[in-house]
């Protein structure tokens, strides 16, 4: 559909499921959201004690994972003249979403909202006020089934045109096994030359022992499982892109803001691709 509301989608939610903690409302509490319930809080706290820095350490990072989501759409919609928008693992709405970014920089942008999560999609409709110029779409969907999310995207976006596919904290959420690889590059075929995919994904060889202890924990307690990769890993994720500079780079590395001060080691690859032909 055009304009702003919920698109045409192939699946429907199911219930909220409080038994278990679920990557959605664990990112809510570490970002001071109101949308989470008490297994998640447990299960977060248990874990990111053993994150360098602990719950406050883990908060700040996911702060800063939030501002490089927008510092990116930024350069998307401002240098790179970008104007539809594909975020897949939306999460729940925050400050500054992809479609406020992108339409702050240019109304008319065009936003497809994806997430298989049902206490997203209940929170959607703080999502859904995009510009009237502009559209805002919201799929209930899942990254495992690429052309599912392509075929009720197609409904707000125009394939024919450039298209940034937004992968952000979600490719960590597939094993070796489920081939993150194969997933991505339907998507990336799907896209016109000129369009983008941004991407980041928890490191392996950064903090290391932390990081594997602390997503022991959280494996142990959450409907989804975290597989760390290292840096060639990640950069092995998709290819036939162009890369752009500076890179495969840790998250607050991706063009800093000029004066800002220099950013200590952060568990996270970020990388941002362009499609040629
Ligand atoms: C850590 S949050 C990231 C939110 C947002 N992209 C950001 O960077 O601030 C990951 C989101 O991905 C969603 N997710 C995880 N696996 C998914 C899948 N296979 N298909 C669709 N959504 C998925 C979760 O429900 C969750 O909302």
């Amino acid at each position: 559909m055009n304009g702003n509301g919920l698109s045409g989608h192939e699946r429907e939610p199911g219930e909220i499921d409080t038994s278990v903690a679920h990557v959605a409302r664990v990112y809510d509490y570490l970002l001071g959201g109101k949308a989470n319930f008490a297994v998640d809080r447990a299960a977060a706290e248990r874990a990111y004690a053993a994150w360098p820095g602990g719950l406050d350490g883990v908060r700040a990072d996911a702060r800063v994972h939030r501002a490089v989501l927008g510092r990116i759409v930024r350069y998307l919609a401002r240098d790179a003249g970008i104007r539809q928008f594909l975020d897949i693992g939306t999460g729940i709405p925050k400050q500054d979403n992809v479609h406020e970014v992108a339409q702050r920089e240019a109304p008319e942008s065009r936003v497809v909202y994806v997430d298989r999560d049902p206490i997203v999609l209940a929170h959607a409709h703080q999502l859904l006020r995009g510009t009237p110029e502009g559209a805002t779409t919201y799929i209930y969907g899942e990254l495992r089934e690429p052309r599912a999310i392509l075929r009720a995207a197609a409904g707000t976006l125009d394939f024919s045109r450039p298209v940034a596919v937004m992968l952000f904290g979600i490719l960590h959420f597939f094993s070796a096994a489920e081939n993150p690889r194969s997933v991505v590059g339907e998507l990336i075929a799907a896209l016109a030359p000129g369009s983008y995919l941004a991407l980041s994904h928890l490191a392996g060889d950064v903090e290391g022992e932390a990081l594997a202890e602390t997503f022991r924990r959280l494996n142990a307690a959450m409907a989804e499982s975290v597989t760390l990769r290292r840096h060639d890993e990640v950069a092995g994720l998709f290819g036939g892109l162009e890369l752009v500079e500076p890179g495969v780079v840790q998250l607050p590395r991706w063009r800093p803001e000029a004066g800002s001060a220099p950013a200590g080691p952060l568990p996270m690859w970020c990388r941002v691709a362009r499609k040629i032909s």
